[in-house]
């Protein structure tokens, strides 16, 4: 039986309790009302766990283990750089260009899994060829295989949310034939390394991998990105976990497991509540709408178009307002603006509720965490299975920048939103829309809502029309 030294004992222990904070944490990550501090709580098991691995790591005890001073070297700065590196830039980055920092850090995680295993595999093929039966060779394929897929595939995605790489899907002569080849490659590769571990077969590993990475994610649209970063997002965690087998080290394979699971079911959901299965996600072609807006109505009829004092009056009588956040608000900022107009309403006694889609604006749970920003009451905030019987009784409808959620299309067959669940925004006795046009949304489809007969649009910027009609309600209220 194998003896623990008491420092083995406390960093498993200290592993086993960091283990129980990623679970607990998730849990207290699945309300708004909690989500701060179950956050809080699985960083505090993260921080635990590395320095229970960095003691570890300086006390000696690991017999494999033989770093050099150029190696503590690299350890420490690459700590405080990295470390540095991510605490700056998740505090300055704004909150529409978090999809690309996620995505970056999924790169990160990617391709340090495979720096692992690819250090591991050449360490024993030059020192110990015989600890690389098939317990060994399989999970570290395998981590290179997914850690290098995420490394490239993630670059590739960031560059395309941050407009360095077209957003639009990027496909040439040959490119599907060549995404094939390069994934039959990869897995040839899997297989003959298992077979027999060569510096050759590691090579073309990384090579085929790699490339994959980049032609899997060019040919999709940019605003379908989210779901690849989620997509992505799980295959870090994957690697990571297969990273913990190679190293035999039990938090990265549970922390990895996590991420994996969590990130598999957020994709999942995310699909769903598109309605749109994942492989037409990644086939592309969907959803690059982003582009300068059609200012022409659409679907036949006239849209109405109405001014500051016509919203504003509806809204000063009403007693119950329904404010529906959608990607324009992100775009414009406009979140504090939101959140005043309602706790201003609320002082009028007005009951106000902010209707949040799963799949509004760019990213999962985008409306909750703007409208926490803007310090919008938790219990304000409505998920759509709560929020869409309340239609009926709401005075006034207030779309701000959202169209493809609110779009009664998808209620019918035949169109790119078919079956897509929708805000029941119809159903209010009026309702209101600020949008800067009558253009489409992010599904390139013209939405029935504004030629609604109920529907009054005011255009504009979100931010600018928020404010002006913060002072006209303000008026009326007086
Ligand atoms: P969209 O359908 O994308 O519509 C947003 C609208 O905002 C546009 O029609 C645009 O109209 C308006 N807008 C843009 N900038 C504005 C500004 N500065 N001020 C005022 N309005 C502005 O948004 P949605 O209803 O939130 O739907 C989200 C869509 O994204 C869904 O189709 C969903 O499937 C997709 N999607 C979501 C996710 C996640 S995870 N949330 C991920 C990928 C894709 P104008 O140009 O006329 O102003």
């Amino acid at each position: 039986m194998e003896t623990l030294s008491t420092l083995d004992v406390i960093v498993r222990l200290t592993y086993l309790g960091a283990a129980v904070t990623f679970v607990l944490g998730l849990h207290m990550m699945g309300s708004p009302r909690t989500a701060r501090r179950g956050n809080f709580l699985s960083a505090a098991g993260m921080a635990a766990a590395i320095i229970a691995a960095v003691v570890y790591l300086v006390s000696g005890e690991d017999p494999h283990l033989h770093v050099t001073t150029w190696g503590w070297v690299a350890l420490a700065g690459g700590t405080v750089v990295g470390g540095l590196y991510g605490l700056i830039s998740a505090r300055v980055v704004e909150m529409t260009a978090m999809p690309q920092l996620v995505s970056l850090f999924n790169a990160v995680g990617g391709g340090a899994a495979a720096l692992v295993a690819t250090v591991d595999f050449m360490d024993r093929l030059a020192y110990d060829q015989s600890s690389m039966g098939a317990e060994f060779t399989v999970p570290v394929t395998l981590d290179i295989l997914i850690g290098s897929v995420t490394f490239t595939g993630s670059l590739i995605a960031a560059g395309k949310l941050q407009g360095w790489v077209p957003g639009k899907p990027i496909v040439f002569v040959g490119s599907r034939l060549l995404t094939i080849v390069s994934a039959l490659a990869s897995l040839a590769a899997v297989v003959w390394v298992v077979a027999d571990p060569t510096l050759m077969g590691l090579l073309l590993l990384v090579v085929a991998a790699s490339l994959f990475g980049v032609l899997m994610v060019l040919p999709i649209g940019g605003a379908d990105m989210p779901v690849v970063v989620s997509l992505l997002n799980a295959f870090t965690g994957l690697a990571v976990a297969m990273a913990g087998f190679v190293v035999d080290n039990d938090i990265m394979i549970i922390a990895g497991a996590l991420v994996g699971a969590s990130g598999s079911i957020l994709t999942k959901l995310m699909a769903d509540a598109m309605n749109r299965p994942i492989s037409s996600i990644m086939v592309g072609g969907f959803g690059t709408g982003d582009g300068p807006a059609d200012t022409s109505a659409g679907s036949g009829g006239e849209a109405r178009l109405i001014g500051v004092d016509d919203v504003a009056i509806q809204l000063a009588y009403a007693e119950k307002v329904i404010i529906v956040p959608g990607y324009g608000l992100a775009a414009a900022q406009a979140q504090r603006e939101a959140g005043d107009l309602g706790s201003m309403l609320e002082e009028k006694g007005i009951s106000v509720y902010y209707a949040i889609h799963p799949v509004a604006g760019r990213m999962p749970g985008h409306m909750n965490v703007l409208l926490a920003e803007a310090d919008v009451p938790y219990t304000q905030l409505k998920e759509m299975d709560d929020i869409n019987p309340e239609f009926e009784t709401a005075d006034v409808a207030l779309v701000v920048g959202a169209n493809d959620v609110t779009n009664p299309a998808a209620r019918r067959q035949g169109n790119t939103i078919s079956g897509m669940p929708i805000l029941d925004v119809d159903h209010a006795r009026s309702i209101v829309v600020i949008k800067r046009s009558l253009g489409h949304g992010y599904a390139g489809l013209d939405n029935e809502l504004y030629t609604d007969p109920k529907t009054g649009m005011f255009l504009g910027d979100a931010k600018t029309a928020l404010s002006d009609l913060i002072a006209a309600v303000k008026q009326y209220a007086d």
